[in-house]
């Protein structure tokens, strides 16, 4: 693990809470594994990103590991506010990653929605929203231990076909004092389908902390549209090639996420 860390926490006007509260456009890095690193994120920010992920860090690998945090992990002093996703599945480990990374981030994010088979079969990922109670100890956990209130500790998760759980999940997980919790619009079947954006707003409806809506959205138009199709704070992916406000480039997978505040 890499960085000149010091300064990167408390930057007045940067926290991540205040982005959410502050009610105007926030434009959000989504967490991308092989492009959301310290590059990426140095070269969306000079274009008006407010706010960055790294990549899905497995946990356990960023604790046990040295060569892992090395590689996994790089930052500076401009890289913030910056929130570090993990995938984990056990309350200590995700809190023992936290701790690590606590000095160098602005909060930290528990994958619930990658939807690969590698992450599933290894209770990573989306099959966490099926663990409504493990996430609710996890999330506990890090705010327990992390003795910093300005921290955030967030959830990123995809819906059930049967909406009610997803709303008990939200419930549970607001009720332990995540930060806010972003909403990839489709289930753990679908890729390419279109985006519930009725569920999200039924979400939304059901809690009081933010929801960021994900999933689909390819130009500030879009992120407006689904702002007000779904009342969520809005969140997604953001073709470059596509917004008059970001760099042009011919790389269709390099995107950011839009966030809005409502
Ligand atoms: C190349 C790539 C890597 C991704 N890596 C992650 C990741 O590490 N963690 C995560 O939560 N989502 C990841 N995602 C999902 C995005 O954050 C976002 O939810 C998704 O791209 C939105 O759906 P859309 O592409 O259909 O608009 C990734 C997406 C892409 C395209």
């Amino acid at each position: 693990m890499s960085g000149d860390g010091e300064g990167i926490k408390g930057c007045p006007g940067k926290e991540p809470g205040e982005l959410f509260r502050a009610g105007r456009l926030v434009k959000v890095c989504a967490p991308m594994v092989r492009y959301s690193k310290l590059a990426f994120r140095t070269l969306v920010r000079k274009y008006s990103c407010d706010l960055c992920y790294t990549p899905m860090i497995v946990a356990a690998d960023f604790v046990r590991s040295a060569k892992a945090r090395d590689s996994e992990f790089t930052t500076n002093k401009g890289d913030n506010p910056l929130i570090v996703q993990f995938a984990a599945k056990e309350a200590q480990v995700l809190c023992d990653a936290a701790r690590i990374i606590c000095p160098f981030a602005d909060g930290i994010d528990l994958n619930c929605g990658c939807p690969q088979r590698w992450a599933m079969a290894e209770g990573y990922g989306a099959c966490l929203i099926n663990k409504p109670e493990l996430v609710r100890d996890m999330v506990r956990h890090v705010r327990n231990q992390i003795d910093n209130p300005g921290f955030s500790v967030s959830i990123k998760i995809r819906i059930h076909e049967d909406l009610k759980r997803t709303v008990d999940l939200c419930q549970k997980a607001e009720a332990t004092g995540v930060s806010w919790i972003t909403v990839h619009g489709r289930n753990v079947e679908e890729r390419h389908q279109p985006v519930h954006y009725d569920a999200i707003k039924v979400i939304k409806e059901s809690v009081s902390i933010p929801i960021v809506a994900n999933g689909d959205i390819k130009t500030l138009k879009d992120a407006e549209n689904v702002h007000h199709l779904t009342g969520a704070d809005v969140a997604d992916t953001l073709a470059y090639s596509e917004s008059k406000d970001l760099p042009q480039t011919k790389n269709p997978e390099i995107s950011i996420t839009e966030q809005v505040s409502c």
